[in-house]
């Protein structure tokens, strides 16, 4: 009965690992990589941050770890800590912006620079708009941590990486963005994915002749306390953690312009050229959905 489940378990896995794709980095590339450098990841006490904090920890790296929770936070610091590692943990929160300024300024300060950027801090809301007249606050705050937060941190840190010379900037985009085309419910999240995702790739233009390079990784689902308040996504095939902080560091030791699943490019196409049926029926369901729940 236990073989049975965990054969079960580790096929669903090996499913969602086909599905969303896998990081091929092994654990020596991203030593040399890595090793000496200060990384700093966003969003590191929870989910696909914490995990590739810990792993960028094991590979040799220096790493800074931001987010709102501080004990959480100060806990992945002591555990890669603990193991040999060595990290450093600054509580902000992204959505004020003085505490971005702080946290810049006092990198700079205690480390000198930063060598890798990895902008993974995040917050979804699936709410569908006739929820969400009297909330205003769902918009202001999913750009607030998923757009202005990132840009304001980025151009904080991008002087000295362009003076330098040197420096990387991942971002911990969604499949929502790409390949998808829209998804009714995730309005706020998309909406505010999709504007730091264009920044992304129009920054990467400016500041790549500076030797500053930019990749924008579309993760798919991964099962985090994130996605866990939506029954419909807990029950598909998805990633764990450990298994996106993987696809992370494959942007970290590759600095691919992107990482996309490999059925990617026949959903661009399919979406180019079915968009209207495609979007016919994404909006029936989704109507369908709505009605049986609020019966
Ligand atoms: N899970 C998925 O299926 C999935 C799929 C595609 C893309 N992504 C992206 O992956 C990233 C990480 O998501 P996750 O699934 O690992 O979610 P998670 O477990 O909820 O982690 C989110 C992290 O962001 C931090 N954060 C949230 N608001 C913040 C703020 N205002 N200031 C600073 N830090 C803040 C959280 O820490 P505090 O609460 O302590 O601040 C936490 O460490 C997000 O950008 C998300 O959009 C996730």
């Amino acid at each position: 009965m236990v073989a049975t489940h965990s054969l079960r378990a580790r096929a669903w896995r090996n499913l969602g690992l086909l599905i969303h794709g896998y990081g091929r980095t092994s654990q020596n590339k991203l030593r040399d990589a890595v090793g000496g450098r200060t990384v700093l990841v966003t969003g590191a006490s929870f989910g696909i941050g914490e995990a590739t904090a810990r792993r960028l920890g094991a590979a040799g790296a220096t790493v800074l770890i931001a987010a709102r929770s501080s004990e959480p936070l100060q806990a992945v610091a002591d555990a890669i800590n603990a193991e040999g590692g060595t990290a450093h943990a600054y509580p902000t929160d992204l959505t004020e912006p003085t505490e971005v300024d702080t946290l810049v300024k006092r990198l700079i300060d205690e480390h000198g620079q930063v060598d890798v950027l990895v902008n993974n801090a995040g917050k979804s809301i699936r709410r569908s708009l006739a929820r969400s007249y009297d909330r205003p606050q769902d918009f202001e705050r999913t750009i607030d941590v998923n757009y202005l937060g990132p840009v304001r941190l980025t151009m904080g840190l991008l002087p000295a990486m362009r003076a330098r010379g040197r420096g990387h900037i991942v971002n911990v985009s969604t499949q929502g963005v790409r390949p998808f085309p829209v998804a009714p419910g995730w309005s706020a999240y998309l909406a505010s994915k999709t504007a730091f995702e264009v920044w992304m790739r129009s920054m990467a233009l400016e500041v790549r002749g500076d030797g500053v390079t930019a990749s924008n990784v579309y993760m798919g689902l991964v099962h985090t306390r994130m996605s866990a308040p939506t029954p419909s996504l807990s029950r598909l095939p998805g990633l764990t953690p450990q298994d996106a902080a993987r696809l992370v560091c494959d942007a970290i030791v590759r600095k691919p312009r992107s990482i996309t699943p490999w059925w990617s490019p026949a959903v661009s196409v399919g979406n180019t050229l079915l968009s209207r049926p495609i979007e016919t029926m994404l909006g029936t369901v989704f109507r369908r959905g709505e009605k049986g729940s609020a019966r």
